[in-house]
């Protein structure tokens, strides 16, 4: 397995790939691997012939210094775990290669609507730092194929519309949320729970289950089954931050039109914030269902 730092070097060992016939699928990381990324890799293996995973913990998708500074680096028990699963190359380029000349003077690409509602209105600018960093690796991989998980649904979402609207001849690879037994979604963030946190944990997903039941049920309006989850999460101890229920496709409110709805689900256990999401089919009920 190579490890490069240098994007010039990489966009050196790409073009030969390229020339070998090889197609090529992406896992870009911002590393402290867990299970979940290492599913990742394992799809790209399916679909190509050279799988690369970037590891870069992107400065520009950060909102606050602190939170930057605290993310969890871990780049050699990940590149260790990368070797075992068998990787072609990792990219693990510094913050100076990637934005030269400093964040503030970096062109960026912002997917408009998509980026602004639900996570975004929490975190103003997080998603066009995402989607300017994702699009930069993009053109120095050039995959074929790239493979995001299904946990990060609005990412997923907004990666989707970027490649759709800038005719990236990319195909984007959703991959179902990896859990635990117990069904907590794998999360670099569950590194930071501490042992009693990490028993209360996967009641977020039960929540979560019990309120897809009830939606698909339809027995009860969507603001009471809203704030009802966010009183059975904050008696089991999160402090919960928000439920979202909104229509799959367009993360806009559901409408008529609405075939399937996400559910949105994030809440604090102690200092971190867990998320998670469900899709739900609606099963032409639509009808019934108020905001
Ligand atoms: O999901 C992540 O880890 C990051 O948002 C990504 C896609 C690697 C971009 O920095």
């Amino acid at each position: 397995m190579l490890i490069l730092d240098d994007p010039q070097q990489l966009r050196e060992q790409i073009k030969q790939l390229k020339q070998q016939g090889c197609e090529i699928a992406f896992v870009p990381t911002m590393g402290n691997l867990h299970d979940g990324h290492l599913t990742l890799v394992k799809a790209g293996q399916k679909k190509a012939a050279a799988v690369i995973v970037s590891i870069f913990v992107n400065p520009m998708q950060f909102n606050n210094d602190q939170d930057l500074q605290n993310y969890p680096k871990t780049v050699a028990q990940d590149c260790e775990k990368l070797a075992a699963a068998g990787v072609n190359i990792v990219f693990t380029p510094s913050a100076k290669s990637i934005y030269p000349k400093g964040l503030n003077a970096q062109t960026y690409v912002e997917v408009p609507f998509l980026s602004n509602c639900l996570e975004g209105q929490l975190r103003p600018g997080h998603f066009r730092g995402m989607s300017t960093i994702v699009n930069k690796l993009f053109n120095l991989v050039q995959p074929d194929y790239a493979f995001f998980g299904e946990k990060d649904f609005q990412q997923l979402a907004i990666i989707k519309q970027m490649v759709e609207d800038l005719a990236m001849p990319i195909e984007i690879i959703p991959v179902a949320t990896k859990r635990a037994e117990n069904g907590l979604a794998l999360s670099s963030r569950n590194s930071k729970l501490n042992a009693a946190e990490k028993q209360t944990a996967p009641f977020l997903a039960t929540v979560m289950n019990r309120l897809a039941a009830d939606l698909q049920a339809q027995k009860t309006e969507l603001s009471q089954l809203i704030a009802d989850a966010s009183s059975e999460l904050n008696n089991a101890g999160f402090n919960t931050d928000a439920i979202h229920i909104v229509d799959a496709q367009t993360l806009q409110a559901l409408g008529e039109n609405s075939e399937e709805a996400v559910i949105l689900m994030a809440a604090f256990l102690g200092k971190t914030r867990l998320i998670d999401n469900k899709v739900v089919s609606l099963n032409n009920h639509q009808t019934k269902i108020q905001a």
